[in-house]
């Protein structure tokens, strides 16, 4: 069999029998929303990142929408996002009512340039959201304007003392902190910003009945929370294998391209660049994948945002590679794996 980049049924498997446990807890118990779980999951992973509050979200991409609303920003608002990434992390600004401002990134780590993100800076600026890509942990440029991680692939690989705002995480169930369905969280310091995202996933829904705030839902469920308190118990030994792997390939192929090597790096993906890309992944003997094929700025939707070519991000899109890099891969996989990268 070849070597998968990612293989969620064994992670499902390594997780039981806490996992099925979880999920019966919460199903005996019948309480689905907002509960006891959820509770505990945001007390334990606020202590995970080293902050004060984390708010449980139905998703990644809601967090960073709810999080930018929070922080005030809304219809005629510019925020600055790097050209490489997701897609939700420009579309949740769009969804908070502002102007995404696509901004290239570092030709050898792929997060934003802060020179870059200095020079597109406005009278409209209102946050700045750099996004920790591939796991790497990104500096936060010093521009006097909130910052928002998007934390999405990032899970401990975060400096609790940076000067964000807050922090985006997603529990999509490929992340490294995975659920078995939707989720995510934001993280901050800040009481009042915890308490206003808290209002707006819930409707606004007040003791009386009264909604101040125009809302909508953006709850988690308490069976995704029970099951993601599982995964973060293991989550620091999850991790410490990623970098076991990625140290693993970069040994093995020492020819090959790497980014510079950084201890914070908690390797949501192990990505090379190879310039005659489809080539190079059709002789491999294991799975490679793409992330992400195409710049913010070569995105159909997202065309009226361009302001200027980010010809850094439109490198890295037709380049980079991800190799097989999950916790459950065995000594096996990556010893074929490094055979194959050579
Ligand atoms: C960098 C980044 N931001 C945001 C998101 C959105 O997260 P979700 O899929 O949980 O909405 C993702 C994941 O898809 C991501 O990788």
């Amino acid at each position: 069999m070849r070597v998968p980049v990612v293989d969620l049924a064994r992670r499902a498997a390594a997780l039981e029998p806490e996992l099925s446990a979880a999920i019966a807890r919460v199903v005996d118990r019948g309480v689905f929303l907002l509960g006891p779980e959820t509770e505990a999951f945001e007390e334990e992973f606020a202590a995970y990142c080293g902050r004060r509050h984390a708010v449980a979200v139905a998703s990644g991409a809601e967090a960073l929408r709810l999080a930018l609303r929070a922080m005030g920003v809304g219809p005629g608002d510019e925020v600055i996002v790097p050209a490489l990434t997701a897609v939700p992390t420009a579309a949740a600004v769009v969804g908070a009512g502002a102007t995404p401002v696509l901004v290239d990134v570092t030709a050898d780590t792929a997060v934003l340039d802060p020179a870059a993100a200095a020079a597109a800076v406005t009278d409209r600026t209102r946050a700045v959201v750099p996004v920790h890509l591939y796991g790497r942990r990104a500096p936060l440029p010093a521009l006097g304007l909130p910052v928002l991680e998007d934390a999405a692939q990032a899970h401990g690989a975060t400096d609790p003392t940076a000067p964000s705002a807050a922090a985006a995480y997603s529990f999509y169930p490929t992340k490294n902190l995975g659920g078995i369905g939707d989720g995510g969280a934001v993280v901050t310091d800040d009481a009042d910003l915890a308490d206003l995202v808290r209002r707006l996933r819930n409707h606004d829904r007040g003791d009386d009945y009264d909604h101040a705030l125009v809302t909508g839902n953006a709850r988690l469920s308490e069976i995704e929370a029970a099951a993601l308190r599982v995964g973060l118990r293991r989550l620091p030994a999850d991790t410490a294998r990623r970098r076991e792997v990625a140290a693993a390939y970069r040994a093995a192929a020492p020819d090959l391209w790497w980014p510079p090597d950084d201890p914070h790096h908690v390797y949501h993906l192990c990505v090379t660049r190879v310039a005659d890309r489809e080539a190079w992944r059709a002789a491999r003997p294991f799975d490679t994948g793409i992330h992400y094929s195409r710049a913010l700025t070569h995105q159909t939707g997202y065309l009226p945002y361009v302001r200027a070519a980010c010809p850094e991000a439109e490198a890295w899109a037709a380049e980079t590679v991800s190799l097989p890099c999950f916790p459950e891969i065995t000594d096996d996989e990556i010893e074929a794996v490094c055979r194959g990268l050579q």
